[in-house]
């Protein structure tokens, strides 16, 4: 399945477990699961870490896991990362900082965090000298903004969703009081203009920047929308918001690992990520950023003369020049690129399982980690839609309807499901039963992200199944609630309609 046409008329008729299976089979990434440690359905349900102490029916059968949009499963490889350091650590001391060993998977301490800029450059289609692997996405956020946002008395506003994770809301609000203004003048919110849909149109967002053209200092906004999962067009909007004169951030979080990002290329300004979604390495692993190249270079001669040099910034010792970092001076001069905007010692523990991920994206390639996922979303959303159809000609009603974009250039591996009002409680519920880890956005909202590195098309394939049958249990029992009795129109009884 590696064309993508002969996938598309593939996928269009596999309806049948049977067929996902065969999509499975032709899976140009299929080698790459077993990279993975992919949790047993005992391995979820029981209440010790160890799997000694129990014993059920589960015990060998994987879990349904569609929330690599939430936090990716474990590379195998990882572990061995991590042990390598902490041997180099126990056996090497200080020495570990500078020496590399021929029996170990990671590099010395002091460069591994260049080691891993190199390796994530690719995957955000950045130079190397543009991407810097530190702190969290926050903390970086509030780095970039300190170097990027520096309002004037005519531009002062930032633009970004009303919406927004509630992080980069904060970020921007505080970043703003921080250079004593006004929240309430200067963010600019955007709402979707359509109240039944929960997404914001390329045009509105250019719309805004254009109303608000001559104030606004900075832009920010989601590369993926982490509720809707709707992909922006990054290329377009900031073509459109440099033609005003206005620098623009993208955060993210969501689309890094999970679509083909060209940062240098579209002439981003700045991008801040975190790692433990669709990078897989793990709960609050070490974020990352770019910034362009062109606003990174180090003017040493100008330095010389007095003058800055450089992008203002809040440095610390690691954006230092490594030449004479240990030197240990009090005069800055950062290093060019995105290095030059470290505050401290990066953490080594947390590369190690970072560095193990970024090598199974090596094996991967982004096109083909972007293929398959177009391929396995897309199948998600034909049997998603196929069952909701039956169900109606059936004389069954909608229980539930996507809400991202349903243009594979407008999205990434999730599909934001919402549900009719008071199912979520009920269906997520079952299918925590039946060993099914997708995550909830309250009151309705059901995110599920097929992860092309290690989830199959018949795992999309069972969660349908499982989902839908979630669905029409937990309609049936909210009716019998309200009824007080029976069941609705037989709603159980029909089962999955797929099946038939
Ligand atoms: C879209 C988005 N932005 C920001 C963050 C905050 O990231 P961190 O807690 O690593 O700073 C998250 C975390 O999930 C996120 O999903």
């Amino acid at each position: 399945m590696c064309s993508d046409q002969a996938s598309k008329d593939t996928i269009g008729k596999a309806y049948t477990r049977e067929e996902a299976l065969q999509l499975d089979g032709s899976d140009c990434l299929r080698h790459l699961r077993p990279e993975f440690i992919i949790p047993t359905k005992d391995d979820l349900r029981r209440k010790t870490l160890s799997s000694q102490s129990t014993s059920t029916e589960f015990q060998e059968e994987f879990c349904v896991y569609l929330c690599g949009n939430s936090l990716g499963l474990q590379p195998r490889r990882s572990a061995g990362h991590v042990s390598d350091y902490m041997k180099a650590w126990a056996t090497k001391g200080v020495l570990g900082h500078f020496k590399a060993h021929q029996d170990s998977t990671i590099p010395p301490f002091v460069n591994i965090d260049d080691v891993a800029a190199q390796q994530m450059a690719p995957i955000v289609g950045a130079l190397v000298s543009e991407v810097a692997v530190m702190e969290t996405l926050s903390a970086n956020l509030h780095l970039m903004m300190a170097s990027f946002y520096r309002p004037t008395e005519k531009r002062y506003k930032i633009i970004l969703e009303g919406k927004a994770f509630p992080s980069d809301h904060y970020a921007v609000e505080s970043q703003i009081r921080h250079h004593g203004l006004d929240p309430e003048r200067a963010m600019i919110l955007m709402e979707p203009l359509d109240s039944d849909q929960a997404t914001i149109t390329t045009s509105q967002v250019m719309a805004t920047i254009d109303q608000h053209a001559l104030t606004t200092a900075l832009i920010l906004l989601p590369g993926i929308q982490y509720y809707t999962g709707q992909y922006f067009d990054i290329r377009t909007i900031t073509a459109h918001a440099h033609s005003h004169g206005i620098t623009i951030g993208w955060d993210l979080a969501h689309a890094v690992g999970n679509v083909e990002l060209q940062l240098h290329d579209w002439d981003v300004d700045f991008a801040v990520w975190c790692s433990y979604k669709y990078l897989n390495c793990g709960p609050g692993a070490i974020g990352g950023l770019f910034v362009h190249d062109k606003h990174s270079q180090v003017d040493r001669e100008a330095i010389g003369n007095g003058h800055e040099g450089y992008r203002p910034r809040l440095s610390g010792w690691w954006g230092g020049d490594k030449a004479t970092r240990f030197q240990m001076g009090s005069h800055f001069v950062p290093i060019p690129g995105a290095a030059g905007f470290q505050v401290g010692n990066p953490c080594a523990l947390a590369i190690c399982p970072l560095l193990a991920s970024l090598e199974i994206f090596a094996i991967a390639s982004m096109p083909a980690v972007r293929s398959k996922s177009i391929m396995m979303t897309n199948y998600l959303e034909e049997l998603l839609q196929r069952s909701t159809s039956t169900a109606t000609q059936d004389g069954m009603e909608e229980l539930y309807w996507i809400i991202t974009p349903r243009s594979t250039a407008e999205r990434g591996a999730q599909l934001s499901i919402r549900l009719q009002p008071g199912l979520l409680e009920g269906v997520m519920m079952e299918l925590e039963e039946q060993g099914v880890v997708v995550d909830e956005r309250k009151p309705d909202v059901v995110r599920v992200a097929p992860a092309p590195l290690y989830n199959t098309f018949s795992e999309v394939w069972d969660f349908v199944a499982i989902f839908d049958l979630a669905c029409r249990k937990a309609k049936s029992k909210k009716t019998n609630n309200s009824q007080g009795s029976g069941l609705l129109g037989g709603t159980e009884d029909k089962g999955w309609s797929l099946i038939k």
